[in-house]
């Protein structure tokens, strides 16, 4: 919900459970399609191929995490399954294929339920901001390195916008974000909506002829 100001300049955007699940197989469905493509031309993933013929990468931003593993009755439990299923399925094997994911939230760990320490150990990177809740800290850097955990937690309330940052070289940094407010943010997805691309071009960019079915976007189904 709180990316809904930002929609201008967002391809696609999910706010309930169901339309997050739809998306996700819209989005299986795309890096299939971007499989068979790099299979077909022989290459490891889209960055191997010529420029005219290289699909849109995409950043997946889920808010919230903890929301889509969240179980009120029996009847969501298979709701929930199958988003775990498909957000492991893309942070495994999405990155190849330009479908990049970014994750958010507290405490994000086994209890949120099964599927999420695999889903865990198959992200590149940690972000760690300063938290109030110790235990965010330690789930999010605690398995990496004790000295990126004491950095994290010694973060001053005075200086919002510092963060910790783990990258795939295994080292980690103390970071700091030049404060964009919410009001800028929604003028820039504004200013630059113009350039956001449509779902079909996101879904065929690259591919030719090659149109993947649609699974829950009316956009690309119609
Ligand atoms: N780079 C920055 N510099 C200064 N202040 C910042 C910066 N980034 C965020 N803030 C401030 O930090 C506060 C928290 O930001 P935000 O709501 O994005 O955090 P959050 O982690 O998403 O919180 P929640 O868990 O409630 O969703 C806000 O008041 C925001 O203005
Ligand atoms: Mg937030």
């Amino acid at each position: 919900m709180e990316l809904s100001p930002y929609a201008p300049r967002l391809t696609a955007l999910a706010t309930t459970r169901g339309e997050c699940l739809d998306l996700l197989a819209d989005l299986i469905t795309v890096m299939g399609a971007r499989m068979l493509a790099c299979r077909q031309l022989a290459v490891r993933d889209i960055w191997q191929l010529p420029d005219a013929s290289r699909p849109i990468p995409v950043v997946l931003l889920v808010d919230e995490i903890a929301e889509l593993f969240l179980t009120a009755d029996k009847a969501e439990k298979d709701q929930v399954t199958r988003t775990a299923t498909a957000l492991l399925r893309i942070a495994q094997l999405g990155r190849a294929f330009g479908i990049h994911l970014v994750l958010s939230g507290q405490r994000i760990g086994s209890d949120l339920g099964p599927g999420v320490t695999a889903l865990r150990a198959q992200i590149g990177g940690r972000i760690c901001h300063r938290v109030n809740d110790p235990e965010t800290a330690v789930r999010t850097l605690g398995d990496l390195d004790p000295d990126a955990l004491a950095a994290a937690r010694s973060i001053p309330p005075e200086l919002p916008g510092v963060a910790v940052v783990t990258g795939s070289d295994g080292r980690w940094y103390r970071a700091r974000s030049g404060y964009v407010s919410t009001h800028m943010a929604e003028q820039v997805a504004t200013a630059y909506a113009h350039l956001t691309p449509s779902w079909a071009q996101v879904a065929t960019s690259g591919l030719g002829h090659r149109l993947p079915k649609a699974a829950g976007n009316p956009e690309i189904a119609a």
